[in-house]
């Protein structure tokens, strides 16, 4: 049996890789990108720096800031509308996974008209829009490598998954220097989303070989090294180590699919606002704990890369340490319950059996060892708010 890889063109991988954009789009024949980003990244710096680079080259780009967090099919319109206004031969997606995503979707808008509820899955959306290259900012939603993004339609508070080769990047440049300012709470919601990517990729029932190697060197990158980031936002290995771990997550993912924890956690993340990181964090240890049953040594595996068993321990003795884990990194990372988000319970009571259905339909809790019935999910959902 083979297994198609897919992969950016172009990965520039470390401290100051960014200085490589004008090569990157000189070897794809652009001259004329468009940046697009949020309004912090403009506030920051971060645009400013990467004009710089350009305008060092002779290169003059315009910017599009008005990405939003967790982006909705009417933030892309305007985004649509921005790129249409010029020639423009290129997109550099700078930010978090939120700019990336919606940079994905404007692409394929701007080039083929619709709205992006025509594109979701299981549409399999392998056009060519406008290129992209993604710089990331945070370690972090792996978005930089996938041929994933995830809109969400307001109008039936649903977060798509949309899908195909048409939403991976050409290139990705991977610069750890622009994680080193992230405040703590996003260091630990992107981070745990990274973990999750490699957990998730590797115990997916789409996972294979390749997608193992990249997933359990991304456990083995983030597992020493998340809290660490937390603790210690300056420490230039940890921040290092965990943006290479979450682009390798991304790659694992990409290529064998997340499963459970993802496909529950993207209706909480639409019905409530909890960012994405945060929705998987709250799931990760109940959901990791429900599903080890079907995939014991594969969960062994995890807990064996991510640093916390040895090859001495048995596998029921790592899985145990496993989740021991999950629960210590959502302690330690402060994590907080959907009551102590500000989740409302009648609210959460009102729609359980809608996120629970939209959860299914999403393709994502089929990937996982133990998939669960629709009457499991609402199960798993209530737990959730009672843990
Ligand atoms: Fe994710």
């Amino acid at each position: 049996m083979s297994h198609t890889i897919h992969l950016p063109r172009i990965i520039e991988i470390g401290k100051n890789s960014r200085n490589q954009l004008p090569t990157i789009l000189a070897s794809l024949g652009a001259k004329k990108p468009l940046i697009i980003t949020d309004q912090m990244m403009v506030k920051l710096g971060y645009v400013k720096q990467i004009q710089d680079v350009l305008n060092q080259a002779h290169i003059e780009s315009d910017y599009f800031d008005q990405t939003i967090p967790e982006p909705t099919a009417a933030s892309i319109t305007a985004g649509v509308e921005c790129i249409k206004a010029k020639p423009y031969d290129a997109i550099i997606a700078l930010g978090g996974g939120s700019p990336i995503d919606s940079a994905k979707a404007i692409s394929i808008l701007s080039r083929f008209g619709g709205e992006i509820r025509d594109y979701k899955f299981p549409r399999q959306v392998n056009e060519a829009g406008l290129p992209i290259i993604a710089i990331p900012t945070t370690a972090g939603t792996g978005s930089e490598c996938t041929r994933f993004t995830i809109i969400t339609d307001e109008k039936t508070s649903e977060k798509m998954l949309c899908a195909g080769l048409g939403f991976l990047p050409v290139a990705a440049i991977v610069d750890y220097e622009l994680t080193l300012s992230l405040p703590p709470r996003t260091t630990a919601d992107t981070g745990i989303d990274a973990l999750t990517h490699a957990i998730e990729a590797y115990v997916s029932q789409k996972a294979n070989l390749y997608s193992d190697a990249q997933a359990l060197a991304a456990m083995r990158l983030i597992g020493p090294n998340l809290k660490l980031a937390y603790h210690e936002p300056n420490n230039e290995k940890a921040r290092e180590s965990m943006m290479l771990g979450s682009t390798l997550a991304g790659i694992a993912f990409s290529n064998a699919s997340v499963a459970l924890v993802h496909g529950m956690s993207r209706p909480i993340g639409a019905f409530f606002h909890v960012p994405h990181g945060l929705s998987n964090a709250m799931l990760l240890p109940m959901i990791t704990e429900f599903s080890i049953p079907a995939a014991p040594q594969r969960y062994a595996d995890c807990a064996r890369a991510i640093g916390v068993a040895t090859l001495e321990d048995s596998d029921l003795i790592a899985n145990q340490k496993l989740i021991q884990e999950l629960k210590l990194i959502n302690q330690e990372l402060q994590v907080p319950t959907l009551a102590e988000f500000g989740v409302d319970k009648k609210h959460f009571d009102e729609v359980v059996n809608t996120m629970a259905e939209q959860a299914l339909a999403s393709g994502s809790p089929n990937n996982n060892p133990r998939v669960p019935k629709v009457t499991e999910m609402i199960k798993l959902y209530q737990e959730l708010w009672a843990s």
